[in-house]
């Protein structure tokens, strides 16, 4: 009851909070923002100048004394005051987009963190929500949000496998009866990718390719598996030997070459995961099949490769950047679903 009154005069929102993106869900109105985890600041005064699209347009194009930082590294909160900053940041611009505006910025908060943050890290999520004016906050292990947001039967006594590849993470779970049974969450993702474009860049042609331009070539061109129509584009940087520009066309089968190795290694951890798994919930997932989420979902054919290695089926899940997010919608939507999930939660009221 005491709910109620509080959902008439507040609202709800849910936030992925990604190594890469991070996306804020508003209760009755959808995902209302998605940005780049990038915060800009003023090293001096320690002023947040500006957060996701904008700090990252800032990179490299601002005076000496202003830095854009990505708070979130490799799956971990590597800077907690820059992550709280932008945390409240979130809060507030969701509150200014709020439909009804006679709404008092109080929110009930869900935050889903990968699963690899520690217990001082969830509790620096939690404070943050909390001097950012919530009334009450949960933060969820991404993987169970992938697996909520990518519509799986979570609380059933059944097995179900979601995969969901990050930025600095890929998240790999089994969960059954509301509880994460098996995680082989390793801390390597689409950013690893893009690393090996580069490397493959200065190794094979010498030559210097920035990191958005590897990520590019990746969204392009990134494959796990023989493509229909193999394709090429031509890849622009610095000759490491004459220090000029340089141009040379890349074919996807050269990028597949590239991303390969980081591909192996997230196999060789879902392979683990599906060894480690009882029969019986092996045999359900054989049935539903592992969920695919989070943006290196999209390498393409990677869902073919994985049919070959892991010999079941795997689906990648619709809009799979969104999954965390829409997961996190879902339990605002059934609270009491996080009754039922038995661990990977935190809560403070
Ligand atoms: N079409 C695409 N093809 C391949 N990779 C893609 C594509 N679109 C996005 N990515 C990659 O997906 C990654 C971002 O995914 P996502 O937003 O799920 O990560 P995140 O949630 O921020 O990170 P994490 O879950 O590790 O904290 C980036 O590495 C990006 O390059
Ligand atoms: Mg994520």
């Amino acid at each position: 009851m005491f709910n109620s009154f509080w959902e008439l005069i507040t609202y709800d929102i849910g936030i992925d909070l990604g190594t890469v993106n991070t996306i804020v869900y508003l209760r009755g109105k959808g995902i209302i923002l998605s940005e780049p985890s990038v915060v800009a600041i003023n090293k001096r005064t320690k002023r947040v100048l500006a957060v996701g699209k904008e700090a990252r347009q800032m990179i490299g194009r601002t005076p000496a004394n202003v830095v854009a930082i990505r708070p979130l590294q490799d799956g971990v909160i590597s800077d907690f005051d820059t992550t709280q900053a932008m945390i409240h940041y979130l809060i507030e611009k969701t509150h200014m987009q709020c439909p009804k505006f006679f709404k008092i910025p109080k929110p009930r908060v869900i935050v889903g963190v990968p699963s690899s943050v520690t217990e001082v890290e969830r509790q620096a999520v939690l404070d943050a929500c909390k001097t950012a004016g919530a009334r009450q906050v949960f933060v969820v292990e991404e993987t169970m949000a992938a697996a909520i947001g990518s519509g799986l039967p979570v609380e059933e006594a059944s097995g179900n496998m979601v995969v969901d590849i990050g930025g600095g993470t890929s998240g790999i779970a089994v969960i059954s009866l509301g509880d994460i049974v098996i995680d082989k969450t390793i801390k390597i993702g689409g950013d690893e990718m893009n690393q090996d474009i580069v490397n493959y860049a200065k190794q094979k042609y010498n030559m210097l390719i920035g990191d958005r331009t590897a990520e590019d070539i990746k969204i392009a061109l990134g494959s796990a598996a023989p493509l229909e129509e193999e394709r090429t584009v031509d890849l622009q940087g610095r000759d490491l030997l004459t220090g000029l520009p340089k141009s040379v066309e890349i074919s996807s089968i050269e990028v597949r070459e590239a991303i390969m190795p980081t591909i192996d290694t997230i196999t060789q951890a879902a392979k683990d995961a599906v060894e480690e798994t009882p029969p019986e919930l092996v045999s359900d997932i054989l049935i539903s099949g592992l969920h695919l989420s989070g943006g290196g979902a999209l390498i393409k054919n990677l869902s073919v490769l994985w049919e070959k290695k892991l010999k079941m089926p795997v689906k990648v899940v619709d809009e799979p950047l969104s999954t965390v997010a829409r997961g996190t919608a879902e339990m605002l939507d059934h609270i009491e679903l996080l009754e039922k999930i038995q661990k990977g939660w935190d809560e403070i009221s």
